[in-house]
């Protein structure tokens, strides 16, 4: 599988990792894909595994540590020993203080079962009582003190990550990551500066939703009804909508024809498509609520589609997103 430098450290994270917000049993996580039994939990990470991922992204947020403690239970359970994967997790600012990062590092490590917090991310930059600066700086704090790996961010606009870079940096450290949503449907990093500004930084874009919640795979095209079966939360905010499969169809139809070329399916190509369109800056970490659908990410890892594929695909979604206007 390709790997990819996480920002200017010197770690290697595979260009697919495994999001594991589905492993949450309570909160948003589980409210947008229903919770996951352990022995499914572990069935998926070992199938990533098998497929070459080396890291995997989880959240305090997702069911209050319980991701945390489902993904480094399955990895025991698998005989991985801690420094063997990657584990990126996140602090949820909301009505917190800066202060709350150092206070919460315990418990984050708790909950990882003796596995190390390679990448800490602060989870959105909205909702803390403290501003970006200290956030950041509490972080940076962390890091100096050997207790995480390395700093990064979600969420964050083009200001925000330079504002943060910034601060990281007069600390003598850098600003690892933006964790933000990427797909063939959600291209706002090209348009609002935040490509620009990773690139310029030397920061690693974290395509969160590569799939757009599963619409990309084309499985809801194919079957329309599989939309009642989508729960609410995930049906209003990932837009699963019959108008939105009409809408979308053209660009299905597209990853098709490209798949069938390569033998692979649409979602795979939809996650290829990010790491041909965004080269060495962007990684993905496609959520799996299977252990099939983890083998076949992983596998997109090693699917090469050329300029022409890629441009053609980047096309068909400007076109899709221009009926929207
Ligand atoms: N930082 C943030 O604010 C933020 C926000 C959201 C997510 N995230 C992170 O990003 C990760 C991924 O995002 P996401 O889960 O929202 O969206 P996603 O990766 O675009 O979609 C994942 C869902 O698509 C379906 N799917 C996956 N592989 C499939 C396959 N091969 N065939 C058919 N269906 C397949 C599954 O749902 P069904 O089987 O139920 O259809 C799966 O749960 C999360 O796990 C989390 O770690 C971060």
């Amino acid at each position: 599988m390709l790997t990819r430098r996480l920002g200017r450290t010197d770690r290697e994270l595979t260009a697919i990792g495994l999001g594991c917000m589905q492993f949450s049993n309570t909160g948003a996580g589980a409210r947008f894909y229903g919770a996951t039994a352990q022995d499914a939990a572990t069935a998926i990470v070992r199938t990533a595994l098998d497929g070459g991922v080396n890291w995997f992204d989880t959240a305090e947020m997702y069911g209050g540590g319980h991701s945390e403690r489902a993904l480094t239970t399955a990895l025991r359970e698998l005989g991985v020993k801690p420094g063997e994967v990657a584990i990126a997790t996140k602090w949820p600012p909301l009505m917190r203080t800066a202060r709350s990062i150092g206070a919460t590092i315990g418990d984050r490590l708790d909950a990882l079962q003796g596995h190390p917090v390679d990448l800490h991310q602060i989870h959105m930059p909205w909702g803390s009582l403290s501003p970006i600066g200290a956030q950041v700086k509490a972080m940076a704090r962390l890091q100096l003190d050997g207790k995480v790996g390395a700093v990064g961010v979600s969420n964050f606009s083009a200001a925000q990550m330079r504002r943060a870079a910034a601060v990281l940096e007069a600390e003598g450290l850098s600003l690892a990551s933006n964790q933000i949503q990427m797909s063939l449907l959600h291209r706002n990093a090209e348009r609002d500066g935040v490509l620009a500004a990773a690139r310029d930084l030397g920061v690693t874009l974290i395509a969160f939703s590569p799939l757009r919640s599963g619409l990309l795979t084309g499985k809801f095209h194919d079957e329309p009804e599989r939309l009642a079966r989508v729960l609410p939360i995930r049906r209003i905010l990932g837009g699963f909508t019959a108008k939105a499969l009409e809408r979308t169809r053209p660009l299905i139809d597209e990853l098709a024809a490209v798949a069938a070329a390569h033998g692979a399916t649409r979602g795979q190509v939809a996650l290829a498509w990010l790491l041909t369109r965004y080269g060495d800056t962007v990684v993905a970490i496609p959520g799996a609520s299977r252990p099939e659908q983890a083998a076949e990410l992983a596998a997109a890892g090693d699917l090469r589609l050329s300029e022409r594929e890629a441009a053609a695909l980047a096309q068909r979604s400007l076109a899709v997103a221009r009926r929207t206007r």
